[in-house]
């Protein structure tokens, strides 16, 4: 017993490791799937949950609290009060109003701007080191709010982006060829949401690309196809919004991919949304943030890949830059 008396168990504070903060604002569905997640892999040693509602945000954080004998050793607290995210790394914010069966991401825009008035400033100013990672909708013209209300370098704000339609893509190509989702690469970029950009020209299998194969098997396999995929990539969301009233799984194990490449300073490649201005003619002026595949570490955003895109690809890119970029003016940030 004397030795896990902690009483007699001291460690001499050089050898004491650095503790990792990860704060979850919004203790919804989402915030929830997202803290769940990032509990289970063990990848904080302390998670903050803040909410507006302090009997929801009790009952969640205790309720995570008795699972304690099954998970890794992660101290839980939570508040209404911002001060409980003190000292963050990663703050993520999933706060907000989501849509109603049949409403697009971008209706959510005045209402959850508001909220991140509030939200932001005090988040900034108690963790002002952390990376802020944005997932309320619509995510790509909110973390552009994020950026700009933080005073943050831009290398630590970052959007959820099309990581989660990327999985979602990977999955349907999955489940078409009848292999393993982990080992199809292909992303989605731009938009989350309505206009994103299926890049065609990167999907493979174990590295082996399979557009041609597709083609040459199915002779009915042409741009209608294509675009019937990409579209199916998009509804999917809407479908389960329908079925359920919102997504919370997928994007749990989304998020929680991505805090595993920040917090543990992987370095890998993901498709996230981040400053796009200057890439594939998106005006240099145009303060844009939509997703492309971004390099991602410790430090936040490490760098953002130039990927070969056809010039329907860029085009389309262009198109979803525009309308975010009008959304972005509208707010007279
Ligand atoms: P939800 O209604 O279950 O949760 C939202 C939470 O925010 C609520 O618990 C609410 O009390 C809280 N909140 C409201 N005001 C607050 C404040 N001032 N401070 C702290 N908390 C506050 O909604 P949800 O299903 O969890 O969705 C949350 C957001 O995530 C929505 O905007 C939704 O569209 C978005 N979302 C994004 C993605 C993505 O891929 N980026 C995926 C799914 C959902
Ligand atoms: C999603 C949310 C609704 O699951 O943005 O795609």
């Amino acid at each position: 017993v004397a030795d896990v008396d902690g009483a007699t168990c001291h460690t001499p504070s050089s050898h004491r490791r650095r503790l990792t903060k990860v704060s979850v604002i919004g203790a919804g569905n989402v915030g929830m799937a997202i803290a769940q997640t990032i509990l289970t892999r063990g990848l904080a040693d302390e998670i903050a949950l803040v909410d507006a509602l302090p009997d929801k945000l009790r009952g969640e954080m205790l309720d995570l609290q008795h699972a304690a004998a099954f998970l890794p050793r992660t101290r839980l607290v939570s508040d209404t009060d911002m001060a409980v995210t003190a000292g963050s790394d990663l703050a993520i914010v999933t706060a907000g109003a989501r849509q109603v069966p049949g409403e697009t991401r971008l209706n959510l825009l005045q209402r959850n701007v508001a909220l991140f008035r509030k939200i932001v400033p005090p988040l900034a100013a108690h963790s002002p080191d952390a990376v802020l990672l944005v997932v309320s909708n619509p995510v790509d013209v909110l973390t552009y709010v994020a950026w700009k209300l933080s005073g943050f370098p831009v290398a630590r704000v970052v959007g959820s982006g099309t990581n989660l339609d990327s999985s979602r893509f990977r999955f349907l190509l999955a489940e078409h060829l009848d292999v393993n989702a982990q080992d199809v690469s292909a992303y989605m970029v731009g938009e989350h949401g309505d206009s994103s950009v299926a890049i065609w020209s990167t999907v493979g299998v174990a590295g082996m690309p399979v557009l041609k194969s597709l083609r040459d098997s199915h002779s009915s396999f042409g741009e209608d196809a294509l675009e019937g995929i990409r579209r199916a990539v998009v509804d999917s969301a809407y479908e389960v919004i329908g079925l359920k009233g919102y997504t919370s799984w997928a994007i749990g194990y989304s998020v929680a991919n991505l805090a595993a490449s920040l917090l543990r300073d992987q370095r890998r490649i993901h498709p996230v949304s981040v400053l796009a201005s200057g890439f594939h003619g998106i005006p240099d002026d145009h303060e844009v943030f939509l997703s492309l595949p971004a390099r991602l570490g410790r430090g936040g955003v490490l760098g953002v890949a130039d990927m070969e895109l056809t010039e329907e690809e860029a085009r389309r890119l262009r198109r979803s830059a525009k309308t975010l970029w009008d959304n972005c003016q509208l707010l007279g940030l």
